[in-house]
């Protein structure tokens, strides 16, 4: 790990070192940012190349998603957000929203025009009364987790460390909780949301049921979310944390996997298991790490022993609480990167055996072109986990079919590569899916899960039969298009 970080934290360097001399003129900045200067309150400010603020408000987790703004609008209220998109809107200036700054997608919440940095809404308020918590658009869930740790609940968020609020439940959200409640979007009672017409409203089921059923799903497509309210859940202590398991070891945790997946009920229970080395690669030795988690501090007998039986590298398990718990998973931060999904039925051991060959396979084809880390992470939910919800949601599109959405995470370091990275994890995906279809699964109408897409998918292979009440939904909400000036998946 302290070689990858050190490499992520050079390239950097070296790169301003080779670029041209800077001119000696007075920087001359962009219009439009001195506009939204003048007319935000002292709640909100403007930050130009240079300052700290500009280089933390431009940062993503993955490196190729940053992109150079004209400048940093921090907005500081919903009637700040409001101005801005005004502004943005009246000369159709690109823009983008960003939260957690997680997109594995470039343009997403990121680009050359104005980037607004949601970091200023980060109050968490928990209501004991009506079991919910009101939680700022700009805080990451580590935050969140610490400020309802004290009240002993916790919210369906997410799953390691640094992701933010806003892109995750705007997205979907698959959760350590989700087997016992849904998805994060089944768990949001409220959105407090700035319309791309300047109102700012809070969107529930009652007040605008169809504007509720969009934003589950439908991202930025419907304005900027300043706050989510969410239910929350008693918690008092997990079991759990991170192992990382060497090559010799990989067939006897594949076979403990697969008898996990196949076998454990108690919706208290999840993994992640990762074919492919997590933070510690580069060496390219074929890997396993994972993720263990159960809700309460101590497991029953019968869950995971087998996978505890497996020698490790490294393994930090044990009865924590939640903030300790996500601390014990190492991070990739900084890396070029790219995330894919392919809808899975049942990770079955000859399946488990396609995707390690695959990450064996594309870690030896890439090592040569600068590949950080070459990831599968079987995500084995359990299979009624959209019927938590009776609601409607833009994401999934579809709630009877217990579909699992596998995650591909490619990362590597020379930009001069994107593209064969971005071909490997096509080619790859399309491997691990006729793999599923040939051993009888019928993923055929299984939706890819929106937050692990590639840029290029389809609305239909995302929002199935949702996509026409979305276009309808967007087109009253935004009939000028305002957030058409913003990237991401577009309605
Ligand atoms: C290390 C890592 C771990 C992950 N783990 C999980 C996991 O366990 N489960 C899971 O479901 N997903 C997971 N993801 C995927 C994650 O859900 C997405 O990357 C998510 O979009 C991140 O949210 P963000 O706020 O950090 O992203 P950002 O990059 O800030 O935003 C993502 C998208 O949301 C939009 N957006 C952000 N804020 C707002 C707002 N206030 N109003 C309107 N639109 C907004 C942006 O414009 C952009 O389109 C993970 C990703 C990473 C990199
Ligand atoms: C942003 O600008 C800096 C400084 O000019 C430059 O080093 C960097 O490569 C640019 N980043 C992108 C993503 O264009
Ligand atoms: C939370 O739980 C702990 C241990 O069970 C207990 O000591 C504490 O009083 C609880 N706090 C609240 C606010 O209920
Ligand atoms: C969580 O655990 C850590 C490490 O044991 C401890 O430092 C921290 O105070 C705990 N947090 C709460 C809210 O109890
Ligand atoms: C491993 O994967 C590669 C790439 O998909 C494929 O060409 C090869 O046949 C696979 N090997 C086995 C043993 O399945």
């Amino acid at each position: 790990m302290a070689r990858l970080t050190v490499l992520a934290a050079l390239l950097p360097l070296v790169l301003h070192a080779t670029a041209t001399a800077p001119s000696h003129q007075p920087p001359q900045h962009d219009p439009v940012c001195l506009q939204i200067q003048k007319v935000i309150s002292r709640a909100s400010a403007v930050y130009f190349p240079g300052d700290e603020r500009y280089a933390s408000g431009i940062a993503h987790w993955a490196s190729s998603s940053n992109e150079n703004s004209t400048c940093v609008v921090e907005p500081g209220s919903s009637k700040d957000v409001a101005a801005v998109l005004r502004i943005v809107g009246q000369y159709k200036t690109p823009f983008a929203v960003k939260g957690g700054g997680h997109a594995s997608n470039v343009g997403f919440s990121s680009t050359t025009g104005v980037q607004i940095a949601m970091s200023r809404f980060s109050d968490v308020e928990y209501n004991a009364h009506s079991q919910t918590a009101e939680i700022g658009a700009g805080l990451i869930w580590d935050d969140v987790y610490a400020a309802l740790e004290a009240h002993n609940v916790s919210v369906v968020g997410g799953r390691v460390s640094g992701v933010g609020v806003a892109g995750f439940t705007l997205g979907g959200g698959y959760s350590w909780l989700t087997n016992q409640h849904g998805l994060t979007v089944d768990t949001v009672v409220a959105y407090e949301l700035v319309k791309p017409n300047g109102q700012v409203e809070v969107v529930n089921k009652a007040t605008d049921p169809a504007l509720f059923f969009a934003l589950k799903g439908g991202f930025n497509n419907f304005g900027i979310v300043t706050k989510f309210t969410l239910k929350t859940f008693p918690m008092t202590g997990v079991w759990g944390g991170f192992q990382f398991v060497a090559g010799s070891d990989i067939a006897q945790n594949t076979a403990a996997v697969a008898d996990f997946c196949a076998n454990v009920k108690d919706p208290k229970a999840n993994i992640i298991s990762n074919f492919g080395c997590h933070a510690y690669c580069f060496t390219f030795q074929p890997a396993m790490t994972q993720i263990l988690f159960y809700d309460g501090p101590n497991p029953p007998a019968g869950i995971f022993e087998k996978l505890l039986a497996v020698p490790t590298v490294i393994a930090d398990v044990s009865s924590r609480n939640m903030s300790s718990f996500m601390k014990s998973v190492p991070d990739n931060a900084g890396l070029r990167g790219a995330f894919h999904t392919v809808p899975i039925l049942k990770f079955t051991p000859s399946l488990l055996n396609v995707i390690a060959n695959e990450s064996t396979f594309w870690g030896s084809q890439l090592a040569s072109k600068g590949a950080g880390l070459i990831s599968y992470a079987i995500e084995p939910f359990q299979p009624d986990i959209y019927k938590h919800n009776p609601d409607k949601t833009a994401y999934p599109p579809v709630r009877d079919v217990g579909y699992l959405p596998l995650n591909l995470y490619f990362a590597w370091v020379p930009a001069e590569f994107d593209d064969d990275f971005h071909a490997a994890m096509v080619a790859s995906g399309d491997v691990i899916r006729k793999a599923a279809l040939a051993e009888g699964q019928d993923i055929t109408n299984g939706p890819l899960y929106p937050n692990y897409a590639l840029p290029e998918t389809p609305l239909s292979a995302m929002y199935g039969k949702n996509v026409a009440e979305l276009h309808r939904i967007k087109k009253t909400v935004d009939p000028k298009n305002v957030m058409g000036l913003a990237g991401g998946f577009k309605f």
